[in-house]
């Protein structure tokens, strides 16, 4: 597992962007998306909001995905092995960078056909807790023509990723501004910020 967490340190480092590809191995990413896809059929997939608790601004016209937080507390095995590996990530880019993160959370998401997340930053106004942004992709099979991609802004140049099953894309909350293009299939995730105190 070394290998992918460094791959991620690595490219962020040189690149302002990790990017990890089969950082889910193909047995979790399938796993995950059963689950997900699970909390779908049982209706606990709700619309996200903008902004925290403090500041709630639903708005459609912003972003369209359905999201469900993860929880050690549901018991579910696959989330917990989820938790897992982000339990020994944490661990381990707090060892090599000293990064000093002491929390977590992560949400499914579901941007179902037609849907996006207009160009914002993860970062809140009023919670300067989120420290790093990661969202790993649960589509197996998916091709340019499916749009859906992360559009990452930098000073210089736009980056765009495709959604592809298993990668993971790591950055700092409060640095880049990125987008969710408009996608053409039903597009799986799950996203999730590593928090400093
Ligand atoms: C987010 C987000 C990007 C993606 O949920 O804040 O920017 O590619 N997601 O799903
Ligand atoms: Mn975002």
């Amino acid at each position: 597992m070394q290998t992918a967490f460094d791959c991620l340190i690595d490219s962020f480092v040189t690149h302002n962007v990790g990017i990890a590809e089969n950082f889910l191995s193909a047995s979790l990413s399938a796993q995950l998306k059963e689950n997900i896809q699970a909390c779908y059929s049982d209706n606990l997939l709700r619309a996200a909001g903008i902004g925290n608790k403090v500041l709630p601004m639903q708005d459609k016209l912003v972003r369209s995905d359905l999201i469900y937080w993860l929880d050690r507390k549901h018991n579910n095995p696959v989330e917990n092995s989820f938790f897992d590996l982000m339990d020994r990530f944490v661990a381990y880019l707090n060892s090599t960078c000293y990064t000093g993160i002491t929390g977590y959370e992560f949400h499914y998401a579901l941007y179902e056909k037609g849907s996006f997340y207009k160009r914002h930053l993860d970062q809140f106004q009023n919670d300067k807790n989120r420290a790093y942004s990661m969202i790993m992709y649960l589509n197996t099979g998916w091709q340019e023509k499916d749009g859906g991609e992360l559009c990452i802004y930098h000073a210089d140049h736009v980056q765009t990723i495709a959604p592809v099953n298993g990668t993971c894309v790591f950055f700092k909350s409060s640095a880049l501004e990125h987008e969710v293009c408009l996608n053409h299939q039903p597009r799986w995730s799950i996203t999730g910020w590593l928090k400093s105190a």
